[in-house]
């Protein structure tokens, strides 16, 4: 445990109510002008927010996985564009230092990363290589002391905002696919790197992706994660297994939410002279939706708590994402059916919601993508 009982008990009550009282009557205006508001990053930032992860002796708090989960679970009681402002602070952006950086490199960005004075983001995906992204193009072409980075970026969510990117990108030319490839630190602020107009999605709105472009982009060597070329292909792959974990437990917290309005609404909402809640139809679509937001909850902790352990836990995170985010997924579904008409009308949360979790199921790995995985570690297991 990282922080004492008592003290993480503090913060998640914190979390808990920054989420019910600030976060939760700012959903609409934030979809609405699609920002997160200037001031609500600030104290994001002044309760720690930014560095949950990030180790102690860096300046973050350094959750242990089960305590991430359990805040990440609290953090989906909101739409997930708020998450989305430090998500790549204390994940996907951060955690190939964390995990892989050299002493130089962590004692320089990860102080910076954890009180947010620093947005880092991940950049894997091209416009080529997604699902296969181990058939990246982005080239790296090492000139004396520098490498000169080519290429483009897609959906690179938070790059609008970014400080940093921990970016994937192929150092050797003449091996094709994962073995090539090496994971830099680039500074936003290196010459021949552009950021695209923000993306127009489906939901989310107030969390921004786009397009990062490398254009002869020069990059010292020293910021080569590690300082190891041809190991960035797995720097990326322990990354999102850490990832998916924490995605998992984010759509538990929206399950629980979308569950708790279902309840609120059924109860109140009258037809045929009762609450809609008194009728079985209803109840069933209640109860399939806790059974599964309860085994996707066990799952998340069971898989943290081998993470702890010091489990390869590959195998565990790919269920958990497959699971979760599928189960989400149905969650919001029956709750636009229990909702009825004012599930379909933007006015009620549900709406919204429905679209935010589309998200889950596609980003850092589909659905497919962690069968795929999934399916390849029994096998290695059956070898
Ligand atoms: N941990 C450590 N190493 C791993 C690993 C893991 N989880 N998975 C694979 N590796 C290693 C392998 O052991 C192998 O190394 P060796 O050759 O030394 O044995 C190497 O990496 C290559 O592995 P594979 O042969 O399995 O690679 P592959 O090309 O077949 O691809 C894949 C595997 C699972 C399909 C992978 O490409 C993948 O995960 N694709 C999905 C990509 C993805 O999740 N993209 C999301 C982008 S990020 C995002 O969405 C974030 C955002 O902006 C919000």
């Amino acid at each position: 445990m990282a922080l004492d009982t008592e003290t993480f008990s503090i913060l998640l009550d914190t979390v808990e109510r920054f989420v019910a009282e600030r976060l939760v009557p700012l959903e609409a205006q934030v979809a609405e002008e699609d920002q997160v508001p200037a001031d609500v990053i600030t104290e994001m930032k002044e309760l720690g927010l930014f560095g949950l992860t990030i180790p102690e002796e860096y300046g973050g708090l350094g959750l242990t996985m089960t305590e991430e989960i359990e805040v990440a679970i609290k953090l989906g009681g909101t739409t997930p564009a708020f998450r989305s402002v430090f998500g790549t602070n204390i994940g996907i952006g951060s955690q190939g230092i964390v995990m892989d950086g050299t002493t130089e490199q962590k004692a320089h960005y990860l102080p910076k990363l954890a009180t947010g004075e620093m947005i880092s983001s991940f950049a894997l995906t091209e416009p080529e290589a997604g699902s296969d992204a181990g058939s990246l193009k982005t080239c790296a072409r090492l000139e004396g002391d520098h490498y000169v980075l080519n290429g483009t970026k897609r959906f690179i969510t938070n790059s609008p905002s970014a400080d940093i990117f921990t970016l994937m990108a192929r150092t050797d030319p003449d091996t094709p696919g994962a073995k090539g490839i090496s994971a830099f630190i680039v500074e936003r602020n290196s010459p021949g790197l552009s950021v695209g107009p923000p993306d127009k999605k489906m939901g989310q709105q107030g969390a921004k992706t786009a397009d990062v472009i490398l254009e002869d982009c020069r990059v010292p060597a020293a910021n080569i994660i590690g300082g190891i070329a041809g190991v960035g292909f797995k720097t990326a792959m322990k990354v999102l297994d850490r990832g998916r974990l924490h995605i998992s437990a984010v759509s538990v917290g929206i399950a629980e939410r979308l569950i708790k309005e279902c309840i609120a609404y059924a109860s109140e909402r009258k037809q045929f002279g009762k609450a809609i809640a008194e009728f079985q139809l209803i109840q069933a679509m209640l109860a399939d939706s806790k059974a599964e937001s309860y085994a996707a909850r066990t799952m998340v902790f069971d898989a943290a708590k081998k993470k702890e352990a010091g489990e390869n836990i590959t195998l565990e995170a790919a269920c958990c994402k497959m699971f979760a985010t599928e189960m989400v997924g149905k969650v919001a579904d029956r709750a636009v059916q229990i909702f009825g008409g004012a599930g379909y009308i933007s006015e009620y949360p549900i709406e919204r919601l429905y679209r935010d979790v589309r998200l889950f199921r596609i980003y850092e790995g589909t659905t497919q993508i962690q069968q795929l995985v999934i399916a390849r570690e029994l096998l290695k297991d059956a070898e």
